[in-house]
């Protein structure tokens, strides 16, 4: 059986639940090597900027147990490349294109929002608000529920009324449901839910930073639990804003979890490194763990963790699944 797999983005229907991450995987080139990337829900592409930039100086990514520091400090084309040449190109290949923009002040925010508007076939704006590599803390708008509100405003009033606009939130916050709250009320359609945490590797043998950057932001499976923790928080307090899980997503089965605790999509980001063909294998792989339970919607076991064990499941009665319930 297979089941049915289909999700919205905001208004937007997607034929399935999984898209890359931002920042592993640019604008799709590289993976298109490797599979069909009009087969997955989105690409979501790197954060691009208004002007070209070059990043942090290197070695910009370190290894660390079950997961990866990153400090590449926003490299990208810029938006004049993005639009002749980047967006063009997904269009081309038939796959959905959610970009991701990144600013230094609200008015870069809202000056991207215009241009992707002006253009044709922007699927949805990933507002990153929370990258950790940036020169000031007070650069991560996501720290603060009033900074964060402010961008989204600005986003949601320049971008086109038919694109959706999702806010991606820092988990290094004391309270990200205060966060998540300020953008849904400032205009976010909806929720990317983690960036990477902050964190910092020292070389035992050179008794330095092993990053240029001194700190970076941690991904991998390392952090699985805390954006499970985020998402579960999250969709408790608005549980009818759409969220995309993303945070160290290797299998379908680990895709499967962030449904329960409430993602109705999923991104895909460091295990790509690796394994250049993980979205399509986690999407079979999700499909078999929905259709060994005898879930037939995806859309029926969205953040289902969040009732009660003894519950009657909607859609779920007389499968599979709800007799292995307890
Ligand atoms: C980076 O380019 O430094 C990473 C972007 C991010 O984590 O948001």
């Amino acid at each position: 059986m297979a089941a049915d797999l289909r999700t919205r983005l905001g208004h937007v229907e997607l034929p399935n639940p999984i898209l890359t991450a931002s920042g592993c995987a640019a604008a799709g080139r590289e993976l298109a090597q490797f599979f069909d990337i009009s087969r997955i829900g989105a690409i979501v592409t790197k954060s691009v900027m208004l002007a070209p930039r070059s990043g942090r100086p290197t070695p910009r990514m370190a290894e660390t147990p079950s997961g990866m520091l990153n400090s590449i400090g926003l490299q990208g084309p810029g938006i004049d490349a993005f639009l002749q040449r980047d967006l063009p190109w997904l269009l081309s290949r038939g796959a959905r294109a959610v970009v991701s923009i990144a600013g230094g002040t609200v008015a870069e925010y809202a000056e991207l929002a215009t241009r992707l508007s002006d253009a044709a076939g922007v699927t949805a704006i990933e507002v990153n608000i929370s990258c950790p590599n940036v020169e000031h803390r007070g650069q991560v708008f996501a720290c603060d529920p009033a900074a964060a509100a402010e961008v989204l405003e600005a986003v949601r009033s320049r971008a086109r009324y038919d694109i959706p606009v999702f806010a991606k939130l820092s988990p290094d916050v004391t309270d990200i449901v205060a966060v998540a709250k300020a953008c849904v009320s400032a205009g976010a359609d909806g929720l990317s839910l983690i960036n990477t945490l902050l964190g910092m590797v020292i070389d035992t043998d050179t008794m330095r930073p092993v990053l240029a950057g001194e700190t970076g932001g941690l991904s991998g499976p390392a952090i699985r639990p805390v954006a499970v923790r985020c998402i579960w928080q999250v969709r408790a307090a608005l549980p009818g804003v759409p969220i995309i899980g993303m945070g160290g997503v290797r299998t379908g089965r680990d895709a499967f979890e962030m449904i329960l605790a409430g993602a109705s999509m999923v991104s895909v980001g460091t295990v790509i490194f690796h394994d250049p063909s993980a979205c399509v294998r986690i999407l079979r792989e999700l499909d078999e763990e929905l259709s060994q339970r005898g879930i037939e919607r995806l859309a029926d076991v969205v953040g289902l963790a969040h009732e009660p064990r003894t519950a009657p499941r909607r859609g779920l009665a007389g499968t599979a699944a709800a007799r292995r319930m307890p």
